[in-house]
Parts: C-alpha cells; structure tokens; sequence
C-alpha cells in the first residue's frame, strides 16, 4: 500500500521534525518552513494533505501570511485538503481558514494523537471525494434519463430499461418509496416506440374507490348520478403511449377484473357503455407494498398480478447502493447551492460521514429534501451534519479519544470493505493488515453484520 503524501508547513524546525518522525511510519511526508517552499513543496509532491501554520516568516505574527498560502495552494488545486494550525489566541482566523477553504483546523500546542485522527479522517474524505470526481469522468455517473448512479445496482436497472423499453410488454417496478419508481417509468416510455404518444399517470391510492373506474375506463353520459356528459378515461388517454398505474397494489377488486380483461385483451367498455373500445396503451405499474403478499393474502389477483409483472424492475434502496449515496447527495447540493446562490458551498467532512452512515429509509427523495434544507439552513462555506439533520447519527462528536479513534477506524475499515465488495482479502491488503487483524478489528468495531450490504 502506497502511503499518502502529507505537506508540513511550519518555519519551527523543532516542530517540522517531532512531526515528520511521528507520522513518517503512516505518510510520505515532505516539509516546507517558508511560504515559498509550501508552494513549491506543494507543486511538486501534490500531497494528500497539508498541515498548514498560518504564523509564518517573514511576518510570523500575522496569520494573514498563512491565509496568502491557503490562498494560493486552493488556486493550484481547488480540492486541496489543508488543514490549518493556530495559535490558542488565534481562533478566530483558524475559523477564516475554515471559511475559505481549508479543510479544518488544529490549535497549538497540537496533540499527535489528535492530529493522526484528523489526518486519518482527511484522507478517508479525500479519498471518497477523489472516487466521486473518478466515478464523474467515466461512464458512472453520466445521469441515465435523468438518473443518477454508478452502483452495480443502478446499472443493473439501466440495463433492464434499456432492453424492455422498446418492447411494449407490461413492466411491474417495484421499490421502497422515494426510490425513483416514476423516474424509471418515464425512462421506459421516452425510451418506447410509443414515446411520441402521451405520459398518462394515474395514483391508484389517491382516487377515492367508486371513482377510480370511471377515472381509468371513463364513463358515458347518466352512467351514474353527476356523470352528466360522456368522459373519456386514463387508459383512453393514454392511447398510443403509456398508463403508468402508481400503487397499484391498491386497486379495488371489481377494478382488477376489468384491468385484467384490459391486458389480455387490450378491450375495455366506459363505465355505463356497451360499445367495445381499444385503446394501445401500454401499460406500467409501480408498488412500494409487497404485491406477492397481497396476492397471498387474497387481496391482489394472482392472474392480474402475471400479467403486470411479465417483467419486473427492483429499485434498490440508496443504503443498498452506497456508492450513488454520495454522488446523488453531491449532485443535489451542486443543484441547489446554484439555485439558492450560494456556489462556493460544500459539505463539512462530518456531513460526509453522517450521509454514508445514515439509513435513508426515504431514499432518494428525502436526500434531496434534507440536502436543499441544509443548503438553505448552511452557514459559511460548509454543509454540516446538523444543516442535514443528521449530528446525531454518527453518534456525535465522539467524546474520548478512544471514541475518536473507534469511529475513524470503524470509517475506514467500512470504506475499504466497500470498495472491495465486502471482500476480506483484498480490503486487508489495501489496509495493510493481516486478514486475522481484520477480522478482529470488525469484531471489535461490530463491522461483521454490514457485511452484506
Ligand atoms: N437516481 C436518481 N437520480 C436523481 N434523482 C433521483 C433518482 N432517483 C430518484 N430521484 C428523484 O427523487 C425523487 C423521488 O423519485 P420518484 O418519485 O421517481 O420515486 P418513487 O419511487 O416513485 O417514490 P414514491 O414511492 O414516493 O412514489 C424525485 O424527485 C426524483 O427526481
Ligand atoms: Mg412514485
């Protein structure tokens, strides 16, 4: 394993050194004592971090010195992970750095146990930021009908879309909610040969019961009281393009006979009429209830419930799909953070971390929801935990050392794991430990049951 390039910029030379011996065994580490030598240190071993005194020659009391460098490092490489170090007095421009651009800040005297913990954490979020931009240039992440994701997951469904939207067979999507079930619905049909035809949708749960006949077959004049002039129905109106039936794991039973009668034979009368119309709309269904129980339970026809699902798309939850978590969160702050004009916004490490670790059991429509209050709520130039309403999810601010070192460990060993599809021997590799040590750091850090995921 490669160790990863770390920039010390200090004109103490005591400090350059203690340093460079402490962390020598875990970084490639290059020094720097003057504004210069950060610059061309920085230009020539391109680091993964840099630690960063904002007191440096020729003015070594004014931190505005430092700030120049950060300045000018973050012109180089506007990714630029720098971590700046401050006198205890000298907060309030430490919290300047932070504002433009650094990464985070450390006070003097700074403890190496606590420095090894931030370093550690940096390079983790350089390293998923380093993905992110990876996964941007190559095919990934090249939204899909809008669809952003570069799981295997995603692509899976991408590939199921792109083989059955031509065809005009029945599609059954299936998905929790929030997990782009009408998205993929309306990739199938501007995918279709019918794309040209209309987009009719139709939510089978919000119609009240008596009226979703009608609303679906349409009804003639005096079919029933209030029916005062002939309508034509959803599946009428969707004539030469597609009826995308939402929660259709809700449809009353009387409406499931004629729905059927409608797919085997693509036949149907309007409430009150007698003439046989056609219509050849093709028809896609989406549930987020489990339909094979339903069909179980005697509640959803089973030979209805064949003919939807000739073919059927699974969309996975985001928490099954880490690696769009992410970029999808990222794309929507960079949409956002456009439209409420405040461009220079990015997330906090800890908005990083909260985001992988959080369940999502909204998917992906609450991720854009949190992700847009927290561009609104965000102060400075940072996204944090608490603008997503997330702080309490990586169990706060680890209070102990131990603490801190657990969660790092724990962050990094789920990382690795990840990257290498739960895969032990490979991830042990990339973390330079032995398997045996593996396995028993995931004892210790109660890894083991992610595994699957
Ligand atoms: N892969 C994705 N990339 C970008 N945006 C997405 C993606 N998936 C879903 N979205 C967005 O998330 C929101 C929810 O998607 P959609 O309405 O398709 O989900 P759904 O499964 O139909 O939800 P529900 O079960 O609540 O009906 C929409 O705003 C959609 O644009
Ligand atoms: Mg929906």
């Amino acid at each position: 394993m490669t160790k990863p390039t770390l920039l010390i910029v200090d004109d103490d030379e005591d400090i350059r050194t203690q340093m460079k011996w402490a962390l020598a065994a875990d970084y490639e580490v290059v020094v720097a004592g003057d504004p210069g030598g950060a610059l061309a240190g920085f230009r020539a071993s391109r680091p993964a971090v840099t630690l960063l005194d904002l007191g440096l020659p020729p003015r070594p009391n004014d931190p505005g010195e430092g700030l120049n460098v950060l300045g000018e490092l973050l012109a180089l490489d506007s990714t630029a992970k720098v971590i700046v170090v401050s006198g205890q007095s000298d907060k309030q421009n430490a919290l300047r750095a932070v504002g433009a651009g650094a990464y985070d800040f450390l006070c003097k005297p700074v403890d190496i146990d606590e420095l090894r913990l931030v370093l550690q954490r940096c390079v983790y979020v350089a390293e998923l930021e380093r993905e992110y931009r990876a996964m941007q240039q190559t095919q990934g992440t090249d939204p899909f009908e809008g669809m952003i994701g570069a799981s295997n997951q995603i692509h899976t469904v991408f590939t199921l879309i792109r083989k059955v939207a031509p065809t005009t067979a029945p599609v059954l999507i299936l998905g929790e909610s929030g997990t782009g079930k009408e998205m993929v619905a309306q990739a199938l049909h501007r995918r279709s040969s019918q794309k040209s035809g209309p987009f009719v949708g139709i939510n089978c749960n919000a119609i009240p019961e008596n009226l979703l006949e009608s609303e679906l077959f349409g009804h003639e004049k005096g079919a029933f009281t209030g029916a005062h002039t002939q309508r034509k129905g959803h599946i009428e109106m969707a004539a030469g393009g597609t009826l995308f039936l939402d929660e259709i794991g809700d449809l009353p039973a009387p409406v499931q006979v004629k729905l059927l009668r409608f797919l085997q034979e693509k036949r149907f009368q309007r409430v009150g009429g007698r003439q046989e119309l056609q219509s050849d709309a093709r028809v896609i269904a989406a549930t987020n209830a489990n339909l094979q129980e339903s069909v179980s339970a005697g509640k959803f026809r089973e030979d209805l419930y064949f003919r939807l699902a000739v073919v059927v798309i699974k969309v996975p939850p985001i928490r099954e799909r880490e690696e769009d978590i992410i970029l999808i969160a990222k794309e929507f702050l960079h949409r956002f953070r456009l439209q409420h004009g405040k461009p220079t916004l990015a997330f906090a490490p800890d908005a990083l971390l909260a985001i992988t670790a959080y369940a999502w059991p909204g998917n992906v429509r609450e991720l854009q929801n949190r992700v847009q209050r927290a561009v609104i709520m965000a102060e400075a130039n940072r996204v944090t935990a608490a603008d997503l309403e997330l702080s309490g999810v990586v169990n706060g601010t680890p209070q102990t050392l131990k603490e801190a070192r657990e969660h790092a460990e724990r962050e990094i060993v789920r990382s690795a794991l990840r990257r290498h599809r739960g895969k032990i021997a490979p991830a042990a590799v990339e973390l330079g430990v032995s398997r045996p040590t593996l396995y028993e750091l995931m004892e210790r850090l109660g890894i083991a049951k992610d595994l699957e995921r």
